[in-house]
């Protein structure tokens, strides 16, 4: 099984980008599944139901969701059925949507589970229990167990990559935008990535208009933070080959498209 996850999309910038993208790259990976993180997809923040549709006609079989989850009112008339949507599982029981999903591909199945970290976020459940919960439920119908890890320090990553080690295919970071460049095998046989990096503006801070940012630096005054919609552009992302039968990970590969990593075909 070979699965494409894309990194935060961010605003029409990153939305722009997954269109001109998201073809080739699964042409020339010939990935079986694609996995979009989809939390800053509208303005930056939250994603519409339009948008959650164009990511599914574009390619994508599932979207997975971080902080910005409720930012768009209109997510609490869709979330319930949106199918191919995951929001992060430890949020506070009886939250709208869910937290584990299920993707075929043949006959095989990939369960996709969305968590979000603790440290320096809004408090939430337990991550770390919730997945010993969600893998039990899950291998129940597959060893193909694929984690967005929605989390800001990469302490409480690498500590949930090494704690699933074995147990899962693959633990990738997301949220903090900037890609890293620690992908590999753990031990055990878990693919780990502290973050996957975003999709979006190049030429922004994470993504955000860069003046703003500097000169909340600057200044301390109120700032109103917008998507950057003047630079260029980027796509982050990766490949992760996995097992079949065992659901081990066998490779972890980064994509970086940008104009100083130009896409080739
Ligand atoms: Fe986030």
């Amino acid at each position: 099984m070979r699965i494409l996850f894309i990194g935060d999309i961010v605003g029409s910038p990153g939305r722009d980008m997954l269109q001109q993208y998201l073809a080739k790259l699964k042409q020339k990976y010939q990935a079986h599944i694609t996995i979009v993180n989809g939390e800053n997809a509208a303005s930056g923040k939250g994603i519409t139901e339009k948008i959650y549709k164009q990511f599914l006609e574009l390619g994508a079989q599932a979207i997975t969701m971080g902080n910005h989850t409720w930012d768009k009112k209109e997510i609490f008339e869709f979330i319930d059925d949106a199918k191919n949507m995951v929001r992060p599982a430890n949020f506070p029981e009886d939250t709208p949507g869910k937290g584990l999903m299920f993707v075929k591909s043949n006959k095989h199945e990939v369960a996709i589970i969305n968590l979000q970290g603790r440290t320096f976020m809004p408090p939430n459940d337990d991550p770390f229990r919730k997945a010993d919960q969600l893998i039990q439920e899950a291998k129940k119908r597959t060893n193909i167990i694929f984690v967005d890890f929605h989390a800001e320090a990469t302490s409480e990553k690498q500590a949930l990559g090494w704690y699933l080690d074995g147990r899962v295919s693959a633990v990738v970071g997301t949220h903090t935008h900037t890609q890293t460049a620690d992908e590999r095998i753990l031990p055990k046989g878990t693919a780990y990535i502290t973050e996957v990096g975003m999709t979006g503006p190049y030429d922004g801070i994470l993504g955000t208009d860069r003046d703003a940012v500097i000169k909340k630096f600057l200044t301390n005054l109120p700032v109103r933070f917008e998507v950057d919609k003047t630079g260029r552009t980027q796509l982050n992302g990766l490949i992760v080959d996995i097992d079949n039968e065992t659901g081990a990970a066998k490779n972890i590969e980064r994509i970086l498209i940008n104009d100083d990593h130009p896409f080739f075909g």
